[in-house]
């Protein structure tokens, strides 16, 4: 099995997320951890499960140059994996990933869970969470 992991990030935050979670992952199942940039929509749907990260931007919402393009690209044909949603967020409350997981189930996409949040300045004190969580997504 292999698992991919997706993110956008501005500051590293939210490739730290990924790059725990892909520790995680590593201790059971093949992973690729990669910028939107540096991968495609084609190339995203080789994968068998999916963990896509994106911090909280705009007003709640996704980063809109880059990452949501990618998003809307995909959703449409992810109804047969196992997707988890994850990213960080600093002065709001997590809003933006509510309306990204009611999107995403809206296009019939089965979540693992209700979306992986961290608030910036606790990212160092959850970094071995990020591992489970990256562990237990895996073994799902
Ligand atoms: C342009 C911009 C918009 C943002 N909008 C929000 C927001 O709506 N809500 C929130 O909680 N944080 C918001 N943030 C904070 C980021 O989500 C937070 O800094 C996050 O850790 C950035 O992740 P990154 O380091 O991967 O880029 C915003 C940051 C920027 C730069």
């Amino acid at each position: 099995m292999k698992i991919g992991i997706i993110y956008w990030t501005g500051t590293g935050n939210t490739e730290t997320m990924a790059n725990a979670i892909a520790e995680g992952v590593k201790k059971v199942a093949e992973v690729e951890v990669k910028t939107v940039g540096a991968t495609s929509p084609e190339k995203a749907l080789e994968y068998d499960k999916l963990l896509l990260g994106c911090p909280a931007m705009g007003a709640e919402e996704l980063e809109d140059a880059e990452f949501a393009p990618f998003y809307e690209a995909i959703k449409g044909k992810l109804k047969d994996k196992l997707v988890a949603l994850f990213g960080p967020y600093d002065w709001g409350n997590g809003e933006w990933m509510e309306f990204w997981c009611a999107d995403a189930e809206a296009a019939g996409i089965k979540l693992y869970d209700k979306g992986y949040i961290i608030q910036q300045d606790d990212l160092d004190d959850e970094i071995d969470n990020c591992i489970n969580y990256g562990e237990n997504f895996a073994k799902a």
